[in-house]
């Protein structure tokens, strides 16, 4: 049974949670995949097509989340079995993606710790084409960096909600987001970069495919980390009211604004070094590097940046972890730290498989995705929509939008209640079944 809701853990202030859960949703998604998928999506139009799924479904549902934890102070699984008995699975899907999804985020979050540490060690490298491959097809190391990663996550959430998880989102988020502004300009600065700006932001029809609505919405779900209940369980700790339609909006504001930042950075230095461009992940992890090559004192800033992209990664994995520690907390009174220490191991061992696909076990692919991109595809473009759907489902029409008391206007009440009940459902359904060839 769960915990008693006198006894749950706080925020101490409302600053604290906003940074916290925007330290959730901004994070790799806005800085490492938004811009690959963008380019591979068909540059403005994939954007528009983003900030419209963004703005009402992706909007509805954090705040559908968000009034459900401040309103049933309890996980997931525990909050949805509030609405009814039977209704606990939708909750444990949303344990199945942190467990796809945290092995998966700390084998990037790896690459970037390695990154950072490349630039503090040897400040006149030359990150070259090949570098970047070469290193994830090692057996050994990417696995070493994921495993740190790991720990480091483990260490801020294994300290609590107020002394780890509020502390370090604090300090971290304003932080990345003024490193994030110095380097768009000095990006949009280069030689060529209105190029890139135009290939970012100009519609290129051509490219849109029913796959495309299928990752823009994947990429929206994990982006505002939304479907898996994570801020069911950030908002279950709220122990005074809140504005949440309000932090809601600054916080879809701020991620799609972090992610479109990202894009202004990223698109005029492919254009400007002539990288070839839809690499993949590689773009982050090649490109970047070479901004810093070309500006005076680039070491400095690689150091500086990738820390903070470490930083930003750390706050949303720890979002990531605390949401499987919550739930074997509250339902199955494990201490925090005896649930922190399980649960990384056991996904460690995830990741290894995850790891190797890009070296050893590159041979090896289901439905034509080596292990890492189906972890991915699975968790993001599937489970996440799902979890989406039956999450709306259920407040929407058992327990009803309204009883979750976040407006205190009808008009608010009245928009969002029809869009949790027909609109989101509907058109992520659509969406769906057109990716698995149903329709
Ligand atoms: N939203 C995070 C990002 O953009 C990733 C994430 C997904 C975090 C799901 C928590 C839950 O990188």
């Amino acid at each position: 049974m769960e915990n008693s809701n006198q006894k749950r853990v706080s925020w101490t202030s409302k600053f604290g949670f906003l940074m916290a859960t925007a330290g959730s949703a901004v994070g790799l998604g806005n800085l490492w995949r938004f811009p690959f998928m963008t380019a591979n999506g068909g540059g403005g139009v994939f954007l528009i097509l983003y900030l419209t799924l963004v703005f009402t479904i992706g909007l509805g549902l954090l705040l559908l989340e968000m009034g459900l934890g401040a309103k049933m102070r309890l996980n997931p699984v525990g909050a949805m079995r509030k609405i009814n008995s039977h209704f606990g699975f939708i909750g444990s899907i949303g344990i199945w993606v942190v467990t796809i999804i945290f092995p998966f985020y700390s084998i990037v979050g790896g690459w970037i710790f390695h990154y950072f540490l490349i630039f503090c060690t040897q400040p006149l490298i030359k990150i070259h084409q090949d570098y970047f491959s070469q290193f994830i097809q090692n057996p050994y190391w990417p696995l070493f960096y994921t495993l740190l990663f790991m720990i480091l996550t483990a260490f801020i959430v294994i300290k609590g909600v107020k002394n780890g998880i509020e502390k370090y989102s604090k300090i971290m988020m304003p932080a990345l987001f003024m490193l994030l502004l110095c380097l768009v300009v000095r990006s949009a600065t280069l030689p060529n970069a209105f190029e890139g700006i135009k290939f970012f932001l100009w519609p290129d029809f051509s490219k849109v495919t029913t796959n495309t609505f299928l990752t823009a919405l994947g990429q929206v779900f994990f982006s505002l980390s939304i479907g898996m209940g994570t801020f069911i369980t950030y908002a279950s700790y709220l122990n005074e009211k809140v504005n949440l339609p309000k932090t809601a909006m600054i916080i879809v504001s701020l991620d799609t604004l972090v992610a479109f930042l990202a894009g202004l950075m990223i698109f005029p230095t492919v254009f400007s070094f002539n990288v070839p461009l839809n690499s993949g992940p590689t773009l982050v992890f090649i490109t970047l590097p070479k901004i810093f090559s070309a500006i005076p004192f680039g070491s400095c800033i690689g150091i500086l940046f990738f820390i903070l992209l470490s930083l930003a990664a750390l706050t949303s994995s720890i979002s990531i972890l605390e949401v499987a520690v919550a739930y074997l907390n509250d339902n199955h009174h494990f201490s925090r730290k005896k649930s922190v220490i399980l649960f990384s191991v056991f996904c460690f061992f995830l990741a290894i498989p995850m790891s190797l696909s890009f070296g050893l076990l590159s041979g090896f692919k289901i439905f034509d995705k080596s292990f890492f991109d189906l972890a991915d595809f699975i968790a993001s473009n599937i489970l996440l929509p799902l979890g989406g759907i039956l999450l709306c489902i259920s407040v929407g029409w058992f327990y009803g939008f309204k009883n979750l008391e976040i407006f205190q206007n009808k008009a608010g009440n009245i928009f969002f209640g029809f869009l949790i009940k027909f609109i989101a459902p509907i058109a992520i359904c659509i969406i769906l079944l057109q990716a698995v060839g149903l329709i």
